[in-house]
């Protein structure tokens, strides 16, 4: 019965993690009987999956949240759940409470696997159900995700990160780093493959150390067990970390056409000084190696990247080496953030914080340079026919879209719904990050 229905309404913020983990919470709010919805107003929870990488991450999600006072004013029995990274942080859930006390459920990142039996308390009690589990989080296995994304479907091979970045928060949010099994997630990308997913992106945050310190077997060789699996359709994985990027993944991501010729390496800077004061392990010249020894064994293979400008100290010849490294790379794209202080990182104590003006003429700067390597790479496709896996449609334009190996976003007409096929894409147009063409 129509008027039965329970709806749900999920608000995600930061990385494709953090879009997976909305998954995995509408996989636990379908088991309570509620079904999505495209509004708030109409939802009976909303959850809004937070971020805390930046300020104006947390910025977004205090608007948003602080929006929906009104609405829970006149609807009283709507729950409202904040969650993830940012209620993660120490002494957050409590500044949550206070500054939104209508909030009814508060959680982290290391408890979301626990959503439902908060729902279900919060169901049966009036008082606020605030749980941040400080210990590490465990690894989760026989979850049902609710996947948003077909014909993509994302995969968590490792969870947390050991690098602590002077920058950066996500240790102190996601906990020590942690790999799944093998044997669960090649089983996981069997049992996709088999449902017609045609694109598995394999999820951490620093994918290159999977399984470090473990019996189990190593990231190169998960993904050529991966891409064994009958069937066709692409292999991606997300982030490789500079320091541990090796000869034997590129050398894995050369033995099977599965496998995207496209790696996400963040270099973040080009100033070795600046490397060295955000703990990266690795200078400029040992960067440049590693694009060498994947360019030896994978010669068309785009390159992509993030880059922080306004890092604590950095000067104006540092900003300069990043201009430099980012001209010598050829990124096929990057994305670009002016450095913004986190409480309780090594960088937030540093001196020579630098002035927003200052940041911000470097950051334009960037992205016209960036911009500018991306038209390049796109120009080239002109004229070319190339393989793209149709995504969705932008209903905006009326065109169907999809990417194609390296990444490049193509538009295009077709009669009949291709979404999830392997389509021929002859480019007539390129503009910025995206091609313009007509089925072949
Ligand atoms: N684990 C991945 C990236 C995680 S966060 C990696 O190490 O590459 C994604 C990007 O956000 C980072 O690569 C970095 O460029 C950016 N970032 C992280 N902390 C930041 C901060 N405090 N200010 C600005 N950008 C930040
Ligand atoms: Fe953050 Fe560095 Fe870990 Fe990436 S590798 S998540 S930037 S600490
Ligand atoms: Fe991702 Fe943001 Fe958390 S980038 S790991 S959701 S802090």
């Amino acid at each position: 019965m129509e008027s039965n229905k329970k709806f749900y309404h999920i608000v995600t913020y930061g990385c494709q993690m953090n879009v997976h983990d909305s998954e995995r919470i509408a996989g636990m709010l379908a088991e309570l009987g509620y079904v999505s919805c495209d509004d708030m107003e109409g939802a009976d929870i909303v959850v809004f999956n937070t971020c805390c990488i930046r300020e104006n991450a947390e910025n977004h999600a205090y608007g948003n949240i602080g929006m929906l006072k009104k609405l829970k004013a006149a609807r009283r029995d709507m729950i409202i759940a904040v969650g993830g990274c940012m209620p993660q942080q120490i002494g957050k859930a409590d500044i949550l409470h206070k500054k939104f006390p209508y909030v009814d459920i508060i959680f982290g990142t290391h408890n979301l696997g626990k959503l439902k039996e908060f729902v279900l308390q919060k169901q049966s009690r009036k008082k606020a159900v605030i749980e941040i589990q400080p210990a590490e989080g465990a690894v989760t296995e026989g979850e049902h995700p609710l996947r948003t994304s077909y014909p993509n479907a994302w995969i968590n091979i490792t969870y947390g990160c050991n690098n602590f970045c002077s920058y950066c928060i996500v240790p102190y949010v996601r906990g020590r780093e942690r790999s799944r099994r093998s044997e669960n997630v090649i089983k996981e990308a069997q049992s996709l493959i088999g449902e017609g997913y045609r694109e598995l992106t394999l999820l951490g945050q620093n994918v290159n150390s999977y399984a470090n310190g473990t019996d189990d077997i190593r990231f190169p060789r998960l993904l050529e067990k991966i891409a064994a699996i009958d069937g066709k359709f692409r292999l991606r994985f997300m982030t490789s970390h500079p320091k541990d990027f090796s000869e034997e993944l590129a050398k894995a991501i050369a033995s099977d056409p599965k496998i995207c010729r496209c790696v996400h390496l963040p270099v973040q800077s080009g100033s070795d000084r600046i490397l060295r004061a955000m703990n990266r392990k690795y200078t400029s010249a040992d960067y440049l190696k590693k694009i060498e020894i994947l360019k030896k064994h994978v010669p068309y293979c785009a390159v992509t990247t993030d880059l922080i400008v306004g890092f604590p100290g950095e000067t104006d010849e540092d900003f300069k080496d990043t201009l430099r490294l980012v001209k010598e790379v050829g990124f096929s794209s990057a994305f670009t953030f002016v450095y913004s202080k986190r409480e309780g990182t090594v960088a937030a104590n540093m001196p020579c914080q630098i002035p927003e003006e200052v940041s911000k003429e470097r950051i334009m700067q960037l992205v016209e340079l960036v911009n500018s390597l991306t038209r390049e790479h796109s120009a080239k496709y002109v004229g070319t026919t190339c393989e793209i896996l149709c995504e969705g449609y932008d209903e905006k334009r009326g065109l169907f879209l999809g990417r194609d190996e390296f990444g490049r976003m193509g538009y295009f007409n077709s009669d009949k719904n291709v979404i999830g096929e392997f389509v021929q894409l002859r480019v007539k147009e390129a503009n910025g990050v995206s091609l313009m063409g007509e089925l072949v």
